[in-house]
């Protein structure tokens, strides 16, 4: 291998710059090749926008949040959208843009930092004869394949920050607090900033509430004396029986639903049977913003040098993953083939029932 590429795919996590700086390194130091930076994730392997990735380049990017080398998460290769004048839009197949693409920047291999939608194309590619390693991001943390993403401990932090600053001024003023929480079809982020803020109540997609159970829960507390409630609600909590709140959907894009508006449904309804005044705050992305943990940093770290490692020793088509404490290599196919979601019978969940949380069912 003589020039290698690197593509940041999906929504933006912290610890991008982390992989695309371990990446660089190692290709350079260890392995004398070229290493390219692929523009705006599949967008610019569709239209051949690269940039150069140098040591001194990469230089000082490791805490940086975001990916200096862009990303979208609605370009997808296989389902590209062409908006025409008379906004109209078709969907086209540009995967064979990408493979002619791939010669014509003389790539030997690539690099693809991905969840679950990118690192899907990125199957696909590999089995149309393309060299290529993955690397798991996601704030979700909903890739089965590894322990842990990166990026998860970032949005982590941010989240139980949240969750301890609404608690001081919920409690200060009698009130019944709501943080809708990011995580898509899994509760990763609500379980743990929940339990790691001492949130009285946590809504996840995995077990879908009953809202009388939860305002019976608030207002047992109140009969305690707290007369304040801390509830932690992840985007794709639902109520049994029924369905996500969808902000918007996007044909074609690899992540096609874009959820959010759950927290002010159980807002409204909260105030109503708790008597609580009752506030919502949707936290948004600022998950997903600024700078990385050092445990993001260090996983990011680790999974840049590895994916580069497995791309020259020719175990292309797999993708880096934690288990326990070491990174091992799985094949790209197990890595997109099942979501990793909360048990709700597991020992997390026990657990934080355990201290009292209420999770809107039995
Ligand atoms: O997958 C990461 C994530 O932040 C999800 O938690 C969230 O549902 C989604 O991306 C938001 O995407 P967008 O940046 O398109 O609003």
């Amino acid at each position: 291998m003589k020039r290698i590429g690197v593509m940041t795919g999906g929504g933006d996590c912290p610890g991008l710059n982390a992989v695309i700086r371990a990446v660089t390194k190692t290709a350079i130091l260890e392995y004398g090749v070229e290493v390219v930076g692929i523009r705006n994730g599949y967008e610019g392997l569709i239209h051949a926008e690269t940039m150069p990735l140098t040591v001194s380049g990469v230089s000082g990017i490791l805490l940086w949040g975001g990916t200096v080398l862009g990303t979208s998460n609605t370009a997808n290769p296989f389902k590209y959208a062409v908006h025409h004048e008379n906004g109209k839009v078709e969907y086209e197949d540009r995967s064979r843009n990408v493979c002619e693409n791939f010669e014509k920047l003389k790539l030997d291999g690539l690099v693809i930092i991905g969840g679950d939608g990118t690192l899907s194309s990125a199957l696909k590619l590999s089995e149309m004869g393309l060299p290529v390693v993955g690397v798991p991001k996601t704030i979700d943390n909903d890739l089965a394949a590894t322990d842990v993403t990166f990026g998860f401990d970032s949005a982590l932090v941010k989240a139980t920050e949240a969750v301890d600053a609404l608690h001081t001024t919920g409690e200060s003023h009698n009130r019944a607090m709501i943080l809708e929480v990011m995580g898509r079809y899994a509760g990763w982020i609500a379980l743990r900033s929940g339990m790691a803020g001492g949130g009285d109540v946590i809504l996840i997609p995995e077990i879908p509430y009953d809202i009388s159970k939860v305002c019976e829960s608030i207002r047992e507390r109140i009969s305690k004396g707290k007369k304040f409630s801390i509830i932690i609600v992840a985007e794709g909590a639902k109520p049994a029986g029924g369905e996500m709140v969808v902000q918007q959907v996007i044909e074609g894009s690899p992540d096609p639903v874009r959820l959010g508006g759950i927290g002010h449904t159980i807002g409204r309804q909260i105030q109503l049977c708790s008597g609580l005044e009752t506030r919502v705050t949707v936290l948004g992305h600022v998950q997903r913003g600024g700078i990385p943990t050092p445990f993001d940093r260090w996983l990011a770290t680790r999974f840049g040098v590895e994916a580069a490692k497995l791309l020259f020793s020719g175990k292309t088509g797999s993708m880096v993953a934690l288990r326990g404490r070491s990174v091992i290599s799985v094949p790209l196919g197990d890595a997109v083939s099942e979501l990793k979601r909360v048990d709700p019978a597991g020992e997390e969940v026990r657990q934080a029932k355990a201290v009292g949380t209420c999770f809107g069912a039995e």
